[in-house]
């Protein structure tokens, strides 16, 4: 078949782990934690040696990030005040890796929605924050167990993986060199956020999407056009995590949590939203479409504040549910996957003919767009 050049979606799949913890599960627990680490060191912080840890609270973590529940794939250790971390069973190396296996989930789905054969995918990226292991690449074994004839790497933008993954697939496309990619995202975020943190331990859940990036030509009849598509990095220190193959340790001490998911909440939000409204709004000019047209917006899930605000320059007008629809309420912060889940479960009822932008944002500083037109 002779191919276009010309870049779609296709399809998209998602996975949602079954188990959930509520705010009032989370904040319970860490209560607990900290009323038992304040009367462990007693006298220490009684003679000033220690800080005393505050409890955190359902009401803030809502009111501040608008985060109600976050799915995660292993729960009782998180909520379990003694450990407060995930504990997944080591798999054997001729077991498929967790990773591996909700990545694959939410691919099946999308490769289902598209009626798509694997023997027509010629690719698979696994674009995420965290990669289980440094090698061999989750995304050949992802390719693997699909069963897909081709090639696959891993990328890492952090929560803008999944919109860089989606450019690169595209470019395939557009090349000449592949017809069908799947982009997918596992976001096991559960494993590099600091439960123990008052901060931040309310931010993350676990989710894995999958985006189906094809050539017009094999497309099926309802996809979106890919209008265009812009990436950007702005290195900063305000979100960071430490951990590597050079300093292997563990969250055991709070010495240690800058191997962890650490930022500076307040500049995020203050350097972010004026740099991603600006880029939505250049390169919507760029590609001749008027953002204030916009149908909907599918942003990056961090925290509605932020995005209420990013929309709002946006559009020009105070954004509504239907056009800058929300999914933290019951997924929380998952990373690249957020905007992707945004787009998976809230863009049927479009019409073909609108437009509409999916968007990612966060560590590197990084953000991308992809500006997509429902064609059917
Ligand atoms: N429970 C109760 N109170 C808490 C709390 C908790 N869990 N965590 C912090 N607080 C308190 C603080 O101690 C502070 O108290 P003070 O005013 O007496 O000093 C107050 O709440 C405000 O804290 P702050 O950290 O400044 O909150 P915030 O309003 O900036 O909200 C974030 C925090 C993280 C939700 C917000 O900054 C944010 O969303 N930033 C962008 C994050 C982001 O997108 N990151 C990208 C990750 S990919």
């Amino acid at each position: 078949m002779k191919t276009t050049g010309r870049p779609v979606i296709s399809a998209t799949g998602l996975f949602t782990p079954a188990e959930s913890i509520s705010n009032e599960e989370l904040v319970e627990s860490f209560n607990a934690f900290v009323e038992r680490h304040n009367a462990r060191f007693a006298d220490e912080i009684a003679a000033g040696e220690v800080e005393a840890l505050q409890p955190s609270s359902v009401e803030f973590i809502e009111k501040a990030s608008g985060i109600k529940a976050r799915h995660v794939l292993n729960k009782a250790p998180i909520i379990d005040p003694d450990i407060m971390e995930p504990r997944h069973p080591e798999r054997g190396n001729d077991e498929i890796s967790l990773m591996a296996e909700i990545g694959v989930a939410a691919c099946q789905e999308a490769l289902e929605r598209a009626g798509r054969d694997v023997a027509d995918v010629d690719a698979v990226l696994c674009a995420a924050s965290n990669m289980q292991r440094a090698y061999p690449a989750m995304a050949i074994e992802i390719q693997e167990a699909l069963g897909i004839d081709g090639f696959g790497f891993d990328m890492n933008v952090a929560c803008s993986s999944a919109t860089f993954g989606i450019q690169t697939a595209a470019d395939y496309i557009r090349a000449g060199n592949a017809k069908s990619v799947l982009v997918v995202s596992p976001e096991i975020t559960s494993g590099h956020l600091n439960w123990r943190d008052r901060d931040s331990h309310f931010i993350f859940g676990d989710v894995a999407t999958a985006v189906l990036v094809e050539d017009a030509a094999i497309a099926p009849t309802e996809h979106w056009d890919i209008l265009g598509t812009k990436l950007k990095t702005v290195f900063s220190n305000n979100i960071r995590n430490n951990f590597g193959f050079l300093n292997r340790s563990h969250p055991e001490s709070r010495e240690d949590a800058d191997k962890l998911f650490v930022q500076e909440g307040r500049k995020v939000f203050k350097e972010v939203v004026p740099m991603v409204a600006k880029m939505i709004i250049e390169e919507a000019e760029r590609l001749g479409v008027d953002p204030q047209g916009l149908r909907r917006m599918w942003l990056h899930q961090a925290n509605t504040g932020m995005n209420r605000l990013i929309a709002h320059k946006v559009l020009g007008h105070e954004a509504n549910e239907d056009e800058s629809p929300t999914v933290l309420d019951t997924y929380g912060n998952t990373s690249s996957a957020g905007s992707i889940i945004a787009f998976h479960k809230h863009s049927q009822d479009l019409q073909a003919g609108d437009t509409g932008l999916i968007c990612s944002f966060g560590a590197g500083y990084s953000a991308g767009t992809v500006f997509v037109r429902k064609a059917a």
